[in-house]
């Protein structure tokens, strides 16, 4: 090796050793990035952000990198988390005031977005995110945030398996371009202020496992595949309190891996569909405060339930009396008497 290039050597060697060790600085967008974010958060009562300092972001509080690229993966700053060494371990329950930084944007290699239950979150979900296509998981719920959903949410995100936006200040709509989101598994965007119908696409998420869409203001019908195996993993569909409409279509019937369905508080007409009687895995039937009518005959189909609320719908005949041959019943709404042998852990409401 002729000398000069022995010398660019060692050269790389020392510069490898000082990167590797000393002091182990973050990508410079991950280190803007991460720095807008915490002088957009003007008061955090656990302290994580204040150990925010210097250049070594990875090992920061909530911050995890890829461990090849180095760059920022995670932001994991929930307000419940547990603190301390695995000997003593504590449970912090902490608030954050301010806004989402657009600054983010700058994570071009973030993967989870994690700032649920902070109470303190205010302003919108900032539109910039729309860059940040490797994200999988962006949860915000329990916060106040508002403004409408930024639809490139929907149009670019497509590498999304959790969003979760439950328990804020949301308006509008839900974009028709959710069906996009074809890795989407869990839609929560309960309990906010939203408005429009359940969009059709919906319906083309293979890959859905939950949808809780329950609390808001949404109208319409039921949005459910019309033909089988189109929701092959679906296990809970909750759609209480809003407004929505029209009766609950009888391709309900097809969700086979559903354990829970609840559309209780809407304005729902016509027959439970008897064909609910098919699906072995249901555990959890709420539909009271409706104006669904209920036969009694094909209701006596449904004995695996353990949660039944059925009251303040258009009851006809004696649905009481077959209550008595459900097996597991545990949670029901209207008064029944339960054959002796099988009066265990009945709770009435
Ligand atoms: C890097 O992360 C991947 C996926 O998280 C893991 O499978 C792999 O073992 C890790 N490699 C090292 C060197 O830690
Ligand atoms: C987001 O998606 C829209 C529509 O597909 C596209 O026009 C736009 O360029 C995308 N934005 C980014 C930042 O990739
Ligand atoms: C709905 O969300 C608001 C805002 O986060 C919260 O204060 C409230 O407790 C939530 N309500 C329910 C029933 O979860």
């Amino acid at each position: 090796m002729a000398p000069r290039y022995f010398i660019c050597f060692l050269a790389l060697i020392s510069l490898m050793i000082t990167n590797t060790s000393a002091h182990k600085a973050c990508h410079p967008d991950d280190l803007k990035g991460l720095y807008g974010f915490k002088s957009c958060i003007h008061s955090d009562t656990s302290g994580r952000l204040s150990k925010w300092k210097g250049q070594d972001c990875c090992n920061w509080p909530g911050i995890s990198c890829h461990n090849t690229t180095g760059r920022v993966k995670e932001i994991y700053l929930p307000g419940y988390y547990v603190d301390g060494d695995n000997e003593s371990p504590k449970i912090v329950s902490s608030t954050m005031s301010g806004s989402i930084s657009s600054s983010i944007s700058l994570l071009t290699s973030l993967e989870v977005l994690n700032l649920n239950k902070l109470v303190g979150l205010t302003g919108p979900i900032p539109q910039s995110i729309e860059v940040l296509k490797n994200l999988k998981e962006i949860i915000l719920h329990t916060n106040q945030l508002s403004g409408a959903i930024p639809e490139c949410i929907f149009t670019n995100l497509t590498s999304l398996t959790t969003l979760n936006l439950g328990n804020n200040l949301l308006t509008g709509g839900i974009s028709e371009s959710i069906g996009n989101l074809q890795e989407l598994k869990k839609l929560t965007l309960s309990n906010n202020s939203l408005t429009g119908t359940i969009p059709h696409s919906i319906t083309k998420i293979r890959s859905i496992f939950g949808i809780n869409l329950d609390k808001n203001q949404l109208v319409g019908g039921i949005q459910c595949p019309s033909s089988p195996g189109q929701w092959p993993s679906i296990n809970y569909l909750v759609l209480e309190n809003n407004r929505l409409t029209g009766s609950i279509p009888n391709s309900v019937g097809y969700l086979t891996t559903l354990s829970t369905l609840s559309l209780s508080y809407n304005q729902l007409t016509g027959p439970i569909p008897s064909c609910l009687g098919n699906i072995k895995n249901l555990q959890t039937l709420k539909v009271n405060n409706n104006q669904l009518s209920i036969d009694p005959i094909s209701f006596s189909r449904f004995t695996e339930l353990s949660v039944l609320y059925i009251s303040q719908n258009k009851i006809q005949g004696p649905l009481p009396a077959c209550l008595s041959s459900f097996k597991y019943l545990t949670n029901v709404d209207v008064p029944f008497k339960r054959s002796a042998s099988l009066s265990i852990g009945v709770h009435k409401q």
